[in-house]
């Protein structure tokens, strides 16, 4: 592929031939919505770690929709064999990390039974949603967006694009939850509602990008040695905190899910 393609900006490519955002699209390599957006195409490409076939089809659709008229030659490509599907493996310490979304993930399941009862609740239970104000910065940021921050991200190009949009993410969860409280504080439901659901989407999509795509190419970058030290790193500061305090935000998600999975299953 033309390399003047591979290192143009990806969002300045899509701009100008929206095609190219619909082909990425299609290989579930989400570009146009990517807030940040200034990564060069071969990254984009390269950090979602598609097999050969995959990636050489892919870049002569996009090379082919910027240049109609240019004489590229097709990739040889095996049409009888299906595209693998690779299983993840992740390191260690990666993988509690991942363990820890489902946690998360738990929660955000919930808030839309959650924004429904203050919805029809006479008055705001503040108990209810500072509790959950609580898990979120206690548990899903504190202990672990903050060993995002200050150790995993540390083993890799920190300024690069594609973390600059993880930090920006974490930084949009955190303003959510200020209006959250902002909003509980002053009784205001609608809200209460629009940034707890903010805060769903946001981290529903952000936990999705991190276990399929950045974890992985962070982990496919590390050496052995880098596997064991990030496993210490990690249980450190874990032990730094304690292990009460998991186990306390895992019974708060118990407690929850007994009052609100039971009314949505009503
Ligand atoms: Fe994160
Ligand atoms: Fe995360």
């Amino acid at each position: 592929m033309d390399d003047n393609i591979r290192s143009r900006e990806i969002k300045e490519t899509i701009d100008k031939y929206p095609e190219v955002g619909r082909i990425l699209d299609e290989y579930g390599i989400g570009c146009v919505p990517c807030s940040v957006g200034s990564c060069f195409l071969s990254e984009v490409v390269g950090i979602h770690n598609l097999d050969p076939q995959t990636e050489a089809t892919l870049m002569y659709r996009i090379e082919k929709a910027i240049y109609p008229d240019r004489d590229i030659p097709e990739p040889k490509v095996d049409m009888t064999r299906k595209p693998t599907q690779k299983k993840i493996n992740y390191s260690p310490a990666v993988k509690n990390l991942v363990e820890e979304h489902v946690l998360i993930k738990r929660l955000l399941a919930m808030i839309p039974s959650i924004t429904d009862y203050v919805e029809t609740s006479a008055e705001v239970d503040k108990d209810l949603i500072m509790g959950c104000v609580d898990f979120i910065r206690g548990y899903a940021d504190k202990f672990h967006h903050m060993k995002e921050e200050d150790i995993l991200f540390k083993y890799v190009d920190e300024q690069g694009e594609i973390i600059q949009v993880m930090y920006k993410d974490h930084e949009t969860g955190r303003n959510h939850i200020r209006q959250v409280v902002e909003g509980t504080e002053s009784g205001n439901k609608a809200q209460i509602k629009e940034h707890l659901l903010g805060y769903r989407e946001l981290l529903t999509q952000h936990i999705k990008k991190e276990d399929e795509i950045l974890y992985p190419w962070i982990d496919r970058q590390l050496t052995d040695t880098q596997v064991g030290e990030l496993f210490q790193k990690c249980s450190a500061a874990d032990a730094s905190v304690g292990e009460e305090l998991p186990r306390r935000y895992e019974k708060f998600i118990i407690d929850l899910e007994r009052k609100f999975l039971k009314e949505v299953s009503k």
